[in-house]
């Protein structure tokens, strides 16, 4: 197991379409465990692959108080949506910014697990606004895309001055 380094806003490798998992072979476990152990040591509830810079179809999640409901989600998708909650989001890969976005307020999902068995589930509260957040990571998409553009642009403008300052 390694931690890995996540991708910061407003890297371009955010904007990456993943592509589908195809192989269920050791690796895809191996990689399923870094995202989880990136994500507990981050304090985050979901952490998609594209944080990490590996563009395939797979999450991990776990919005548990305790640690107690790691779950994996590949090839993830929504087969319907239901009702509408705000919610205050924030983003492991845009740090220090929480911002209230508006999602489907329960969804029924597909997904593998990560030893590749197919569900069916429907999913509602925190583990629902997770799941959207970090589908649309998988397709390029981040929670603030869904702010106005003069709030996304003083986003960018904070983080790029947070880099640079970084940099010194
Ligand atoms: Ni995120």
């Amino acid at each position: 197991m390694s931690l890995r380094d996540i991708l910061i806003y407003p890297d371009e490798r955010l904007r990456k379409v993943a592509r589908p998992v195809d192989s269920f072979e050791p690796a895809l476990a191996e990689l399923v465990e870094d995202m989880f152990q990136t994500m507990y040591e981050q304090r985050g509830i979901g952490l998609a692959a594209t944080q990490i810079d590996e563009h395939r179809r797979l999450f991990v999640a776990d919005v548990s108080e305790d640690r107690s409901g790691a779950q994996a989600f590949v090839n993830p998708e929504i087969l319907a949506l239901e009702g509408a909650i705000e919610s205050e989001e924030g983003c492991l890969s845009i740090p220090e910014i929480n911002e209230t976005i508006t999602r489907a307020e329960r969804i029924r999902v597909r997904a593998q697990d990560a030893a590749g068995k197919t569900f069916e589930r429907e999913i509602d509260g925190l583990l629902a606004i997770c799941f959207q957040h970090e589908l649309d990571h998988l397709d390029g998409r981040l929670f603030i895309d869904y702010l106005s553009p003069l709030k996304q642009q003083r986003i960018r403008k904070k983080m790029e001055k947070a880099a640079r300052r970084e940099r010194v």
